[in-house]
């Protein structure tokens, strides 16, 4: 098996990874930045590997404008491993400034626009039982057009949050579903930062698993929590990366001595590396900037070749679209098994050429 053999990628996660990342990394398995020991055998207190994690961290913070009001974390686990430990951090933190709180007062606001916030409600329930009160601030359903599937950001007049929240949570992107709040302040299906209490210091918690660091995130410093799961746009799976504000990191010393669990203590080392070398190189090519521009230009052309075939109706023929795309080198278009249907998933990695073979394949599809 060499480069050759290698296929186009459209998975939504695990996704593609840069090639130049992979083979730069396959160096660094064997001997990680000359220190003879490779990166899945070094120890994560060497001077060697602190310094690669602060030159990711100082990438991070430069390309996403994090403010140093705010810390960057590096945890084990995904996505669903935040939708509890956000919930039980939020609500020590919670506890700690207003020791006095009940279950009725302790209010959790969620967001509902699609299945990953859906689940994370769910979670935040299962947790805070007898605890917290958990609450839909709006649940887009009620909006969509045959009143049962997320298909919408609802209108900001819709949106009913609570007073003092302890948590005020939200999805940004909902990739089984599709559904994302609009970039652009102005626009209609924004997330309604307006309408947030005007209170400072607010417990506001983003899942940005599916589009972080491919589009700059819209009042970043307003954020208590922002966490991404690395493996669709930067890394393999098992790492998270949490975007903290200062008031909300839990000093897990003291915690330990109330009795709570002591912390995590070895970070996942090689994917935090091949994340680490991922935006290295995303800085080399113009940050941001860069991916959104190449972002909005592949998405567009995608949608103008889907829209093609709709109103041809041959993309329902699921089965012979999948098995030829296989056959000419494309893979992971299968649809999220709780929706089924195609998925095309343009993460970083995935090349303007490599989103010009599948709409070449498209085309030829629909012409056969
Ligand atoms: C937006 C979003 N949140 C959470 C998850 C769950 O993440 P994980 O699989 O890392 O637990 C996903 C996974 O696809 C996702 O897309």
């Amino acid at each position: 098996m060499s480069v050759a053999d290698r296929v186009v990628n459209f998975g939504a996660g695990p996704s593609a990874l840069p090639l130049t990342v992979l083979e730069e990394a396959q160096k660094g398995l064997i001997n990680f930045n000359g220190t003879g020991i490779g990166i899945a055998e070094i120890s994560h207190r060497s001077k060697e590997f602190q310094a690669f994690l602060t030159e990711f961290e100082q990438n991070l913070r430069t390309q996403l404008e994090v403010p140093s009001t705010h810390r960057i974390l590096f945890t084990q686990g995904g996505g669903t491993t935040q939708f509890s430990a956000v919930v039980l951090n939020m609500i020590a933190r919670h506890r700690l400034l207003h020791p006095n709180a009940t279950a009725e007062n302790t209010v959790l606001d969620y967001v509902v626009t699609g299945s990953w916030s859906k689940k994370a409600a769910e979670e935040a329930r299962r947790l805070t039982a007898g605890v917290a009160t958990v609450r839909t601030a709006v649940d887009a359903r009620v909006y969509a057009k045959d009143g049962k599937a997320f298909d919408n950001i609802p209108p900001h007049a819709e949106f009913a949050f609570s007073p003092a929240p302890a948590v005020i949570y939200y999805c940004e992107n909902e990739t089984v579903d599709g559904v994302e709040f609009a970039h652009d302040a102005g626009a209609p299906a924004s997330f309604p930062f307006a309408r947030l209490p005007a209170a400072p210091l607010l417990p506001l918690v983003a899942d940005y698993s599916s589009s972080f660091m491919c589009r700059p995130i819209p009042r970043l410093a307003d954020h208590a929590v922002i966490y991404a799961g690395a493996q669709k746009n930067i890394g393999p799976a098992g790492l998270t990366i949490l975007i903290v504000r200062e008031d909300c990191v839990v000093d897990v010393d003291a915690a330990a001595r109330l009795g709570a669990p002591p912390p995590v203590q070895h970070p996942a080392v090689l994917p935090i590396y091949v994340a680490g070398l991922v935006v290295r190189r995303m800085g080399e090519q113009g940050g941001i900037p860069y991916y959104e521009a190449l972002n909005r230009r592949k998405s567009q052309k995608l949608y103008a070749a889907i829209h093609e075939g709709e109103q041809n109706g041959v993309f329902r023929r699921k089965k012979r679209f999948l098995e030829g795309a296989e056959a000419e080198g494309m893979k992971g278009l299968k649809g999220h098994r709780s929706v089924g249907g195609i998925r095309v998933s343009l993460y970083n990695a995935v090349t303007e050429e490599d989103v010009d073979k599948i709409i070449a394949y498209m085309n030829s599809f629909m012409q056969k």
